[in-house]
């Protein structure tokens, strides 16, 4: 068994970046779950799956393959689909709120940390997919602080991008990803609350790597 780092929290908060960054600092694998849910998501939309149909998306997941390399890209089905990824949000909740949906993403998630020292980053890695990993880590912001974030995201990405849209599609998916009954967003009782409101995402990665070096004794 590897040494396990479960991150968790809503969209934006910063988990995925500090996730990447604890991964360098450490040299594990960093596996990011919200790609994988956005990946099933963005092929049912580019096949005309319908999103609401529990059935087909599971029969597309059992003929879909995905990879999700070191440096962050995603193969599926043997193609890089990484820069389609970042505006398919909203129906990755959508698509993540169906049992059979999870119940498979988590079990290849599973698969992928198998015996790796290995940082996770999702919404139920601490509850439901690695609820053994030896650091739980919850990070949270404001949602208005992380619609910013967001936007400004986007925006460096030359994607047009408006405030309050963003805030209220993340106000959505928060409430659907908190609110559903498998797998919601839930911060582990284990697991460790970290605020990131108002913080530089370095100061919030350096709270992280800090914390995690005292568990692993450095
Ligand atoms: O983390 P990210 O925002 O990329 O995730 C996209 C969507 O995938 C989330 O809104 C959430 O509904 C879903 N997700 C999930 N469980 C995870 C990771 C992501 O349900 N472990």
């Amino acid at each position: 068994m590897g040494f396990q780092i479960a991150i968790d929290g809503p969209s934006a908060s910063g988990k995925s970046s500090i996730a990447r960054e604890v991964a360098k600092s450490f040299n594990f694998v960093h596996i990011n779950s919200g790609l994988m849910y956005r990946a099933i998501a963005y092929k049912a939309i580019k096949e005309q799956v319908n999103l609401l149909c529990e059935e087909k998306l599971v029969e597309l997941i059992e003929h879909t393959t995905l990879e999700l390399t070191p440096d962050q890209r995603v193969i599926m089905d043997q193609n890089d689909v990484s820069e389609h990824l970042k505006t398919v949000s909203i129906e990755a909740s959508t698509v993540s709120s169906f049992p059979l949906v999870r119940e498979r993403l988590v079990h290849l998630q599973q698969e992928m940390a198998k015996s790796l020292d290995c940082v996770m980053d999702g919404r139920d890695i601490g509850t439901v997919v690695l609820p053994q990993a030896d650091v739980k880590i919850f990070i949270t912001a404001d949602v208005e602080d992380r619609a910013h974030r967001r936007t400004n995201e986007l925006k460096k990405m030359g994607i047009d991008a408006d405030y309050e849209n963003i805030l209220d599609e993340m106000i959505q998916r928060d409430n659907q990803d908190i609110n559903r009954p498998v797998g919601p967003l839930k911060q582990a009782e284990d697991a460790l609350l970290i605020d990131t409101t108002g913080n530089t995402f370095e100061m919030s990665a350096k709270i992280v790597i800090d914390l995690i070096k005292e568990r692993l004794g450095r």
